[in-house]
């Protein structure tokens, strides 16, 4: 049996201002991103009839929808359910920035991709709409589904649509508040770290100086008052002893400019980042890097955490990755600045995705340190791996500062 078609667009003054209350009332609940998406899909069930909804938020890269939020007992699957740009009928309202509505027989709609952890078999008729921010940034998508057959009209969609746009801003801030928390949570950790690695480093250059500087410095002390001793009886002997001393002061200072190059790259400041990473590039051994990188201005503490992130990624290409050959790429699109390292080599199982791209890798201090340098810049670290086809490590962030702040929630429809 099918019901009659329900108009719920809005036109009763009474009945809009009733839920736009209601509307402000759910997206300034709190400033928790899971609890806002969950009243705003509890409102949109009720308030558009329909038996379940579902909210996707485009992921900080701009690729990905992301199940973030839904109606009960769909609200349990928030952060496991992923879709591409253009996958699935989520995927394409995101694509398109236009609305979708299958009122039956969804399996024979090509845009229609089921779900198995959704289950939605049970679901005949469905309504999609982009959720908009401003100025026409893509936010996310959000559906209604209903269990029995419903001719969603304009007026239903419209609706939907209105509301998706006013809660986007809501759930903007809830995004920007959780990013900010994110940040401020690196910054400690990132803290911390640098207190540790400052120990590491210590510790270090005590021994390099101890073991290496020092000794070499005594052994020259005693080459030099050997010959001291000679000079007027053997001066053949002492022009041996000097000899050796001119060697142990060469060596010496070799050691300490090695020292002092692991505290900073000096090449950074005399080159600039795209040079230096050129020069790294060169300097890896046993590992052929083609290198590609654009000049780019960015302040020194910026330069330095890429050419950073970029030393460790190929370190972990000639330690783990038993490659041929490496690609390092520095590149700029419009204002975000991309670093790629890629290689050929035996690749690991990143855990955690099943596409094998993720978030998280297998245990070291490597990955989170270029991870919480990548926060810190503002931008996002990308790892995809699969066992046997090598490894891709992408750093993406914003050139200038005022954009580092917003950039995980910059994402564009087109
Ligand atoms: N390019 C790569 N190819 C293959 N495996 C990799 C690659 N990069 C990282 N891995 C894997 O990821 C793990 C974690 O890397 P990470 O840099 O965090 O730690 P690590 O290199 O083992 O130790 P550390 O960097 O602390 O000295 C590595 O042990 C390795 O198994
Ligand atoms: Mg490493």
């Amino acid at each position: 049996m099918t019901p009659p078609a329900t108009r719920l667009g809005l036109g009763d003054p009474a009945r809009e201002a009733r839920l736009l209350a209601r509307i402000i009332e759910t997206i300034s609940a709190g400033l928790d991103l899971e609890e806002i998406l969950r009243g705003i899909a509890a409102l949109i069930t009720e308030t558009t009839q329909t038996d379940v909804c579902f909210v996707y938020l485009l992921d900080e890269a701009g690729e990905r929808l992301v199940l973030r939020g839904a109606t009960p007992p769909f609200h349990q699957m928030a952060g496991q359910v992923e879709l591409k740009m253009g996958e699935g009928v989520s995927g394409w309202v995101a694509a398109h920035g236009r609305p979708a509505v299958i009122t039956e027989d969804k399996l024979s709609d090509q845009r229609y991709k089921h779900i198995p952890a959704l289950g939605r078999e049970d679901f005949t008729s469905l309504a999609s709409v982009p959720i908009l921010g401003k100025p026409h940034r893509l936010v996310g998508v959000l559906n209604v589904h209903t269990r029995q057959r419903r001719e969603f009209t304009d007026a239903d969609v419209q609706l939907l649509g209105w509301m998706a746009g006013l809660m986007a801003g809501g759930i903007e801030n809830a995004r920007l508040h959780r990013m900010l928390a994110q940040r401020e949570e690196a910054m400690e950790r990132f803290a911390e770290r640098i207190v540790l690695a400052q120990e590491t480093e210590r510790r270090r250059l005590a021994g390099e100086i101890h073991d290496g500087i020092s000794q070499r410095v005594v052994s020259l002390s005693f080459h030099l008052s050997a010959a001291a001793d000679a000079v007027r009886t053997a001066p053949d002997v002492a022009a041996r002893e000097i000899e050796e001393a001119q060697l142990l002061a060469e060596a010496a200072l070799d050691e300490t400019r090695f020292a002092i190059a692991g505290l900073h790259p000096p090449v950074l400041d005399d080159l600039g980042l795209a040079a230096s990473l050129e020069s790294l590039a060169r300097s890896i051994p046993r590992l052929e890097v083609h290198a590609e990188v654009r000049p780019c201005e960015l302040p020194a503490h910026v330069a330095t955490a890429v050419y950073r992130i970029a030393q460790e990624a190929l370190q972990n290409v000639v330690k783990h990755a038993g490659a041929r050959t490496a690609r390092l790429r520095l590149l700029a699109h419009g204002d975000t600045i991309t670093l790629e390292v890629e290689d050929d080599g035996q690749g690991f199982a990143a855990a955690g995705h099943p596409d094998q791209t993720s978030q998280a890798g297998p245990s070291g201090y490597g990955l989170p340190g270029m991870r919480e340098r990548a926060e810190l810049l503002g931008g996002t670290l990308e790892v995809k791996s699969y066992p046997g086809q090598g490894t891709l490590l992408r750093l993406r962030f914003p050139a200038t500062a005022e954009r580092r702040s917003t950039f995980s929630l910059r994402v564009s429809p087109e």
